[in-house]
């Protein structure tokens, strides 16, 4: 494939460890509700109208590009999607997030799970995908995502958000059987999702593997990493690079690159250099600025993007990002000074 072979956006470059120009950033969640210009769309459909009708998926995904000068896009869509061809009956409460009416508790409810075909039932996500690449420049990649088969199915079994995750792992420690057979399902329906976005034109997948930190690192082992390896593996073989991403993941970050991933995204809660010292040299870092620093005076802000990237220290294949998805009331005008700021302080003599 003809990314494989030297890319000149410096995103990808950064995926495959090769020198590059300046520090390439981008921002998970970054097209939202701190965007005025989202929220006035937000303002006429709901958040699964704006995902079915790919002219105004791609019109939102591009409002972070033409806002500000970041170094990839990320198609705008929800890692719960294809729970809806699967059978879940999904829908977004105002102020409480996802919430699904028919959670999945039992041996039948994961047999009922419907093997959803991504190209008929998700052809929206791929449509979107054809529109942004025609209207993206050159230097900017476009990233697919999914979530990971843990998280997914963390709000599949407890029907919405979750602080405990009480009920998914309950399930996975008393019923390992059924959770493998729950895996198995999501991790067919993800890998067939995920290589439609690429043959639409995704360059890049993220797997955002959120809440996984909550796992001790023997549970992670023995209940998670197979399926997220499978998932990865499978990306992989396309020779798109793949991002591992999940938070609270200090103790699990070999595990997790064990699993598979080009790059590995790290959250806040451990510097960049600890994360690098875990994972080792051979292998690319994403992240890790507080989301929340967003919101701090310039100064401060300045000092927040100063660690990130001392911690950095100019290694090939960071990617400044946050540790986790921009929150919705960030001041836009530091989203803006940040991506400036990193590429001004990272701009290297030769590419
Ligand atoms: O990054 C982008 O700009 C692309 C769009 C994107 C969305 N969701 C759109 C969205 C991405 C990458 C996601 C991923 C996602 N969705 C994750 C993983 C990332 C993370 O934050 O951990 C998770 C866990 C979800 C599930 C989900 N979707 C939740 C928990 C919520 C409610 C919480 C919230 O932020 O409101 C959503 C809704 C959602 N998905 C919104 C957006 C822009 C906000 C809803 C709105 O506009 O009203």
């Amino acid at each position: 494939m003809s990314e494989q072979s030297e890319p000149k956006a410096r995103f990808l470059r950064a995926c495959r460890r090769l020198p590059v120009d300046r520090t390439p950033i981008w921002f998970m969640r970054q097209a939202g509700r701190y965007m005025a210009e989202y929220r006035a769309i937000r303002a006429e459909h709901s958040l699964l109208d704006i995902c079915h009708q790919p002219e105004l998926a791609a019109e939102v995904t591009m409002q972070p590009v033409n806002a500000f000068d970041v170094d990839a896009a990320i198609i705008f869509a929800d890692i719960l999607l294809p729970l809806v061809p699967m059978g879940a009956d999904l829908a977004y409460v105002k102020g409480e997030g996802p919430a699904i009416s028919n959670p999945v508790r039992t041996k039948s409810d994961v047999a009922a799970l419907k093997p959803a075909e991504a190209r008929q039932s998700l052809g929206f996500v791929m449509e979107a995908i054809r529109l942004v690449r025609e209207q993206l420049p050159e230097g900017v990649p476009l990233i697919g995502f999914a979530g990971a088969p843990f998280t997914v199915g963390s709000y599949l079994i407890e029907g919405g958000s979750s602080r405990s995750h009480v009920h998914a792992k309950g399930f996975m420690y008393s019923q390992e059987n059924t959770w493998n057979a729950l895996m198995d399902k999501l991790v067919d329906v993800t890998i067939d999702y995920l290589l439609a976005q690429v043959e639409a034109g995704a360059q890049v997948i993220q797997l955002f593997d959120s809440w996984v930190g909550e796992l001790h690192p023997d549970d992670y082992r023995r209940y998670v990493q197979p399926h997220s390896a499978r998932v990865l593996s499978a990306i992989g073989e396309t020779g798109v690079p793949t991002i591992h991403f999940g938070t609270g993941t200090a103790t699990i970050l070999p595990d997790m690159k064990e699993a598979g991933g080009t790059v590995i995204g790290v959250d806040w809660r451990t510097p960049l250099d600890q994360a690098w010292e875990l994972l080792g040299d051979d292998v690319a870092v994403q992240g890790n600025m507080d989301p929340t620093a967003l919101f701090a005076d310039p100064d401060i802000l300045e000092q927040h993007v100063d660690r990130v990237l001392a911690a950095a220290a100019g290694r090939p294949g960071h990617i400044f990002n946050l540790g986790h998805g921009i929150l919705p009331k960030t001041p836009v005008e530091n989203v803006g000074a940040v991506v400036d700021m990193v590429h001004a302080k990272t701009a290297r003599v030769e590419g």
